[in-house]
Formats: structure tokens, sequence, C-alpha cells
């Protein structure tokens, strides 16, 4: 072999390298997800470079790139679709062209994209938003909210919790044809959050307008204090949340100090203050006995509390949904969670279910065994349709 033909090889072991990861068995379509993941892992290095370099900030490549996968307002023969503003609020309403027999159900939707990332313009939004308002005869919000690193905690919160009460008015209702007893409020991963942490705040706060009927939250993030669950553990590497990612939008959102990422990392980021609070995030007592499997259980090490007078967020309810107490989680709405097998996240997401059991929410769990962080935004993969169906199938028969 010529020179030229050994280093064409030596480049095609290097991508085929570079591509390759090793997926568990029962996930679908895995050559498909390889690539996905692949040209994903290319932005992190790429962002990173960039921001090594001082180019700008490490989101920014995502977020150039993402717009570009953006859907203008644009009606078609079923659903009229509006950019408007709630409360100042951008946000983009989705209503059926079909006469109402009555009035509508109302799905207010949050988009993840870890507090820093996302639109509800991206078309991994707007399609799944038209189905949901056409399939449910729904009248359906999808909101914006500001995102880090430009804007953190609480921001992206109170600007959704501000839409939410906006749409909640009854005026507003009306004006849309929506039945006040038949609201939703959904979202997935860092939406979900979002979701849950309104919801929560909504059935405390003595000045809601109402309160909704359900809630549905997809791979929800819901604390962040425990970054070693036995989750995290297992999928630290596995597509498309990487554990060093999501550890990334979470110090983005809650504060932005790179240090405190890397005591995150080695889970060593947890104020002293935080003491009472690890009951409620305490896995080896709250998930059920194949997870702890191997496991042993280590409570996070104390970092100082200066963290917790800077960063308050990592003990707060309002960004951290798993931390409130029994009181609170009693008066949450019907609820429906979704977790993945293969997702760092999917601890949290079965210890809120616990908890809200345990609290008498009625809840619904969907677990999807051969499911995995972000797989709702993937329509290229049919286990989004699996999973947007199974989504749907709950609103419509509990909304
Ligand atoms: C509108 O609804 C019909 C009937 O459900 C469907 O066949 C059609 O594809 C929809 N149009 C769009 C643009 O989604
Ligand atoms: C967590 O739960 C385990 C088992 O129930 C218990 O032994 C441990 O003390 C708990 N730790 C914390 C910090 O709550």
């Amino acid at each position: 072999m010529g020179r030229r033909a050994w280093c064409l090889l030596l480049l095609g072991v290097l991508a085929a390298y570079y591509i390759y990861t090793p997926l568990p068995e029962n996930m679908e379509e895995p050559w498909k997800l390889m690539l996905i993941d692949t040209s994903l892992r290319t932005f992190v290095h790429l962002g990173t470079f960039v921001e090594f370099l001082g180019l700008c900030h490490f989101f920014d490549l995502f977020m150039s790139t993402m717009s570009l996968r953006e859907a203008p307002p644009t009606s078609d023969e079923n659903v009229t679709v509006t950019d408007t503003k709630f409360n100042n609020i951008p946000v983009r309403v989705y209503v059926p062209r079909r006469k109402p027999d009555t009035q509508r159900r109302g799905v207010f939707y949050i988009h993840g994209g870890g507090w820093s990332l996302g639109s509800a313009a991206l078309k991994n939004y707007d399609l799944p938003s038209r189905w949901t308002a056409e399939r449910l005869d729904a009248v359906v919000v999808s909101t914006n909210y500001r995102l880090a690193p430009q804007y953190r905690f609480p921001i992206q919160f109170e600007d959704v919790y501000n839409a939410l009460k906006w749409f909640l008015q009854k005026n507003i209702l009306e004006e849309y044809g929506v039945d006040p007893r038949r609201i939703a409020v959904s979202g997935d991963s860092a939406g979900g959050n979002l979701a849950a942490a309104v919801t929560l705040q909504l059935s405390d706060d003595p000045e809601a307008p109402l309160r909704p009927k359900t809630q549905s939250l997809i791979y929800p993030a819901l604390q962040a204090l425990d970054m070693d669950t036995p989750s995290f553990r297992e999928n630290a590497h596995v597509p498309i949340l990487p554990r060093s990612l999501l550890v990334r939008f979470w110090n983005e959102y809650l504060g932005g100090d790179r240090a405190v990422e890397q005591a995150m990392l080695c889970n060593r980021h947890v104020p002293e203050e935080a003491g009472p609070l690890l009951g409620r995030v305490n896995w080896s007592s709250l998930l059920p006995q194949r997870f702890l499997k191997g496991h042993a259980y280590r409570a996070p090490t104390f970092g100082s509390s200066e963290l917790a007078r800077k960063y308050p967020g990592f003990l707060d309810v309002r960004a951290a949904p798993l931390l409130a107490d029994d009181r609170r989680l009693r008066g949450l709405p019907r609820t429906h969670v979704v977790t993945c097998q293969y997702d760092i996240l999917r601890d949290e997401g079965f210890m809120f279910v616990r908890r809200l059991s345990d609290a008498g929410v009625p809840v619904t769990h969907s677990h999807v065994e051969d499911g995995f962080h972000g797989a709702l935004s993937l329509p290229e993969l049919k286990i989004c349709s699996r999973m947007l169906d199974e989504y749907l199938s709950w609103l419509e028969e509990n909304l």
C-alpha cells in the first residue's frame, strides 16, 4: 500500500473511533443515534475550543447553529400559529382551526435546552406543538424565557411563571376559548424542571388565578445537590447528555463560576446548609431496589458555605423541585413523569415519583426501558414518535 492508502486507512480508523460509542443492546437504531451523538460531541469540542481561545462563550456556537433550525410562525390547514407576548414574555400560540364544540383544553409547554439553549420556534418544538393542538383539540402556549449565560436563576423561572400566570387569567382564557378546568403544564428536560417549579409555586401562591389540572414532566432535571446517583454513574457518557454537559448547564443556570463546576463533578459542591435537605434526595432510601444493585451510597461532601450565599439556587425549590417538603408536594396536581433508562436524570425522576406518591399526589410514571435523554426532540428516530404518542395519550385521558 502506498502512503496515501495508509493515511486514508488511518483516517478511517480514527473517524470510526470518534463516531463509535458502545450503546446498550436494547437501544433502537444505534447507528443513527451514534451519528447524532457524534455531531453533538463535535459541537461540545468546538465550543470548548473557541471558548479556550477566548473567541466566544461555549454556548454561542450551539445557539447560532440552533437558530438555523427555527421555523417561522406559519399557520397550516389545521392550526393557526401566532407569535405574541404574555406579560412581555415571547410565546408561540397554537389554536386549532376546526370549530370547537365546547371550550378547549389548554397546554402550557416549556422547551428544554439546559436553561441555556433552544426556543419555542425550533422545529423540534414547533412540530410537536402543532400535533398537540391538533390531537387534543387544545390551545398550546409554547413559552420562551431568557437564557443563560446572559441571564441566570431565577430569571428563567420568573419568565416562565409570569407567562403562565398571564395565560391563566380569566379574560385571557376566555379570549382563547380555553376551559379553566382543563389546563396542563408540560416540559422536557430543563423545561420539565421549570414545569415542576412553576406548578409548585402556583400551588402555594395566594395570588395564583387558578391551578392547572395536570403536569407532565419529561425526563426533568429536579435537583443539583447529588451529582453521583446510580444513573449519574451508569449513564455519565451515554448519548446525548453526558454528565459533564449537564453539570455545565446547571452551573450556567445557578452561578457560572467554573470552580463550582469542578466541585460539582466531584460532588463536593454542597453547602453545609443543605444537610437537612439531603434526605429528600437520598437515593439509597428513595430508589427502587433494582437500581441500587452494585452502588454504595455516599452522601455528597460538604463544600464551603460561601457557595450557599453566592448561589442560593442550589437549595431553592424553584430551581430544584425535588427539595420541596411533603406539605408543598401535597398541593401538586395529577402528575405524569417520563423517565428514560439511559439518562443521568433517571434517578431524580424516580425519586420525585416516589416522593409524590408518598405525599398522596396521583402520579403516573412512564419509564422507557430503551429511552435516553432528549429522545423526544429527535424526530428522525422512531423512539421519538413512540414517546410523543405516549405523552399525548396520557393527556388525552387525563386532561
Ligand atoms: C391536518 O390534519 C389532517 C387530518 O388529521 C392530516 O392528514 C394533515 O396532514 C394535517 N396537516 C398538517 C399540515 O399537519
Ligand atoms: C440515606 O439513606 C440511607 C438508607 O436509608 C441512610 O442510611 C443514610 O443515613 C441516609 N443519608 C442521608 C444523608 O439522608
